[in-house]
C-alpha cells in the first residue's frame, strides 16, 4: 500500500502540497518518498529512501518549481526500499513520470518484452513497466492519453497509478483498478489522491475514481473515461464531511474497525501473489524432512491453522512452535534437513529472529512469510514471501493475520499438488474456494456488523469467557481469545474443545458465556458433544456456525450464521472476523482505545 498526492495548480507552486499531502498519508507508506514536478515543459524527479520529513527536507523536495505535479509515499512490495526503487519512474529518456499502488501481475512477462525491445530499466519495482509501455506506445506518434489507455489495457493487477510528462504539460492521467483514487477540485487546481485526507486542506468536493476508470486533470477540473473503450464517464463531484481526523481513517473512529472492515480488500492482495516466489518456498519446503512453523501472538495462531492446512491437504507433517520456545523446543533436532518457516507481519520480532539465528547457525532453510519488504526476516530468509496485507497501524493484528492464512492456505495447495496428494479437480475445487473468500469475508462484514454490537450489548458485563474449537478451528478460538483479551482486558480461556474436559470445564458454572467456532466440515459431529457438555453446567452457549445449522442452532442461546459452503481449512478466515469486531466493539463500550491496548507494542523487538 503506497501514498499518492498529484495536482494541477492555476497558479503557485505544487511542491508544498505534495510535501503537506503526503505526510496525510504517511500511514499508507512510509519506506521512501519522490517527487515529480513540471516548469515549462522540463520534468524534474527527485526521490530517495527514508522518511517523508528526512527526505523532503534532505533534497529541497518542498521547493522543486512547477505548478503540477505528483508525489508519491513507498510501501514497499517489489524491490526493497533504496532509491532506485522509489517512485517516481521514469522511461528511457526522462520524458514521462509514473507513479503507482498495487500489484502489477504480469510484470514479469511485460519486462521481458520491454527488455527485448531495447528498453532500459533502473529499478526492480513492478512499476517502472508501465513508464517503459507507455514510451512503447508513443512511438506510434498517439497522443499522451491515447498511450496510457493502452498500455493500461496491457496490465493484470491491481493499481492506481498518476502520470506526467513533458509532451502535455498541463496534464496528469491517472487511472484505478482495485486501489484506491479520489479526484479533488477547487477554484484553485484539481488534485488526485490515494485518500480524501491528502486534499482535504484544499477541498472537500471530490470524486472517487472506481475499477476500470481513466482521469485526465488539467488545472480547470477533469474527465473520466473507462479504460477498456474510452467511452466517456460522466460523474458530479460529492461533498466530503468529515474531519481531518475521521477521513484519516476513512471515516471509521479506529484504525481497528477501518482495517477489518478493509480484508476483503486486503484478502485479494493476498491471493495475488507472485507465482516464482510461492513455486520457490513450495519446492523448499518440500524437501524438508522436518517442517516448523514458527512465530509469535497472532502469527503463531496461523502457524497452528497452517500445521491443519499442510497436513489435510498436502500430508506433511509441520511442527507449529512458538518462537520464544523454540529453541529449547525443537533447536536441538534443528539440522540441514529441516525448514523453518517463519510468519511475522513486521519481520522484526525479537523472539522470531533470535529463533531464526539458531535455525541458520544449524544449517536449517530459514523462509519466511512477512508483511513487510526490507525487514529484518527478509534479509536473513532463504526465501521468503510478502503478504501484501497493506500497512496495519492498530495494534492489535487483524487483516494481517487473515492475509497470513491465505498465504499459507496457497502454501498448502501447492505442496499438495507438487506431492500429487490432491486430484486435479479436488486442487481446482480448493482453489475455486480460496479465490471466494473475500466475497464471503464482504458478506460476513456487512451481514453482522450491528448484529455483533447487539451481542456486545448484551454480554459487556461479563467477567470471564470461554473460547472453543475443534480441528483448525481451534486456531480460531485461539485467536479470537487474543483479541477480546488484549483489547479488553477481560480474563478468558480458549481450548480446542476436546481437551476442554481435562481441566478447564471446572471453571463452567451457571451463566458462563462459552463461544463455539464449528464450522461444517469432519470436526462438526464431535462439537456438538462439547456444546452438551458446557451446556450441562449452565454455560451460555453462543456459535459461530453455518446459516441453516439446526442442531447447532438449537443449543445455542445465540449465534452468528456464516454463509453456506467455505471448505473447513479456509474457515478460520471468515469466521474470525466476527470475533474480531466482537473484540473491537467490546473494547470501544468499556471506554478502551482498540487501536492502542495498553502494555503492547506493534512490534516486540526487545527479548
Ligand atoms: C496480537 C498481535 C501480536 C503479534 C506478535 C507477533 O494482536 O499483534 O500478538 O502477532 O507480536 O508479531 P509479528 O507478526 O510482527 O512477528
Amino acid at each position: 500500500m503506497c501514498g499518492i498526492f498529484g495536482g494541477v495548480l492555476k497558479t503557485g507552486e505544487i511542491s508544498p502540497l505534495i510535501y503537506d499531502g503526503l505526510k496525510r498519508l504517511e500511514y499508507r507508506g512510509y519506506d521512501s518518498v519522490g517527487f515529480a514536478t513540471i516548469q515549462d515543459g522540463a520534468l524534474q524527479v527527485k526521490k530517495d529512501a527514508g522518511r517523508i520529513d528526512d527526505v523532503v527536507q534532505r533534497l529541497k523536495m518542498d521547493s522543486m518549481p512547477g505548478s503540477m505535479g505528483i508525489g508519491h509515499t513507498r510501501w514497499a512490495t517489489h524491490g526493497a526500499p533504496e532509491m532506485v526503487n522509489a517512485h517516481p519512474h521514469t522511461d528511457c529518456d526522462g520524458n514521462l513520470a509514473v507513479i503507482h499502488n498495487g500489484v502489477i501481475e504480469n510484470f514479469m512477462e511485460l519486462k521481458e518484452e520491454l527488455l527485448n525491445k531495447g528498453h532500459n530499466f533502473k529499478s526492480r519495482t513492478d512499476t517502472e513497466i508501465i513508464a517503459h509501455l507507455i514510451e512503447e506506445e508513443l512511438k506510434g506518434d498517439i497522443a499522451l492519453d491515447e498511450a496510457v489507455l493502452k498500455s493500461l489495457r496491457r496490465l493484470e493487477g491491481s493499481y492506481a497509478i498518476a502520470v506526467v510528462s513533458n509532451s502535455d504539460p498541463g496534464k496528469i492521467l491517472c487511472a484505478r483498478n482495485e486501489s484506491p483514487l479520489v479526484i479533488g477540485v477547487s477554484e484553485k487546481g484539481t488534485y488526485c489522491a490515494s485518500d480524501v485526507p491528502a486534499m482535504l486542506p484544499y477541498t472537500n468536493k471530490v470524486v472517487y475514481l472506481r475499477n476500470g476508470e481513466f482521469a485526465t486533470l488539467d488545472q480547470d477540473g477533469y474527465e473520466i473515461k473507462l479504460v477498456s473503450d474510452g467511452t466517456v464517464v460522466e460523474r458530479g463531484l460529492e461533498e466530503v464531511t468529515w474531519s481531518l481526523e475521521m477521513a484519516e481513517k476513512q471515516g471509521y473512529p479506529h484504525f481497528m474497525l477501518k482495517e477489518i472492515n478493509e480484508q476483503p480488500t486486503s484478502l485479494r492482495g493476498s491471493l495475488r501473489l507472485q507465482p516464482q516466489y510461492l513455486d520457490l518456498l513450495t519446492t523448499l519446503l518440500d524437501r524438508g524432512r522436518d517442517i516448523f512453523l514458527i512465530a509469535a501472538g497472532t502469527s503463531y495462531h496461523a502457524c497452528i491453522a497452517a500445521s491443519y492446512m499442510f497436513s489435510r491437504l498436502a500430508r506433511i507433517t509441520a511442527f507449529p512452535a512458538i518462537s520464544s520456545e523454540f529453541i529449547e523446543q525443537y533447536g536441538s533436532s534443528v539440522g540441514v534437513d529441516s525448514v523453518i518457516l517463519c510468519v511475522s507481519q513486521s519481520g522484526e520480532t525479537y523472539d522470531t529472529l533470535k529463533a531464526i539465528d539458531h535455525a541458520r547457525m544449524r544449517a536449517g532453510t530459514v523462509l519466511g512469510v512477512t508483511n513487510s519488504v526490507g525487514s529484518t526476516l527478509t534479509r536473513v530468509a532463504r526465501a521468503y514471501i510478502i503478504q501484501q496485507s497493506g500497512p496495519e497501524i492498530g495494534v492489535a493484528a487483524t487483516k494481517t493475520f487473515t492475509s497470513q492464512l491465505m498465504v499459507l492456505a496457497q502454501l498448502a495447495l501447492r505442496l499438495a499438488r507438487m506431492r500429487g496428494k490432491v486430484s486435479q479437480d479436488e486442487g481446482d475445487d480448493f482453489r475455486e474456494k480460496l479465490l471466494q473468500v473475500p466475497d464471503v469475508v464482504e458478506e460476513t462484514l456487512s451481514r453482522h456488523r450491528d448484529y455483533v454490537k447487539s451481542l456486545v450489548e448484551k454480554y459487556s458485563g461479563e467477567r470471564l469467557f470461554v473460547f472453543l474449537g475443534r480441528g483448525i478451528s481451534s486456531s480460531t478460538a485461539l485467536e479470537a481469545r487474543l483479541k477480546l483479551l488484549e483489547l479488553s482486558y477481560v480474563p478468558s480461556l480458549a481450548y480446542p474443545a476436546g481437551e476442554s474436559k481435562h481441566g478447564p470445564i471446572s471453571i463452567i458454572e451457571e451463566g458462563v458465556p462459552v463461544i463455539f467456532v464449528c464450522p461444517r466440515g469432519e470436526t462438526r459431529k464431535d462439537i456438538v458433544g462439547s456444546i452438551m457438555e458446557m451446556k450441562a453446567r449452565g454455560a451460555v452457549i453462543i456459535s459461530v456456525c453455518e446459516e441453516g445449522d439446526r442442531e447447532i442452532i438449537g443449543l445455542s442461546d445465540d449465534v452468528i450464521e456464516m454463509p453456506k459452503g467455505i471448505h473447513e481449512i479456509l474457515s478460520p478466515i471468515p469466521y474470525v472476523v466476527p470475533l474480531q469486531l466482537f473484540s473491537y466493539y467490546l473494547a470501544v463500550r468499556k471506554g478502551l482505545d482498540p487501536d492502542k491496548p495498553r502494555n503492547l507494542a506493534k512490534s516486540v523487538t526487545v527479548p
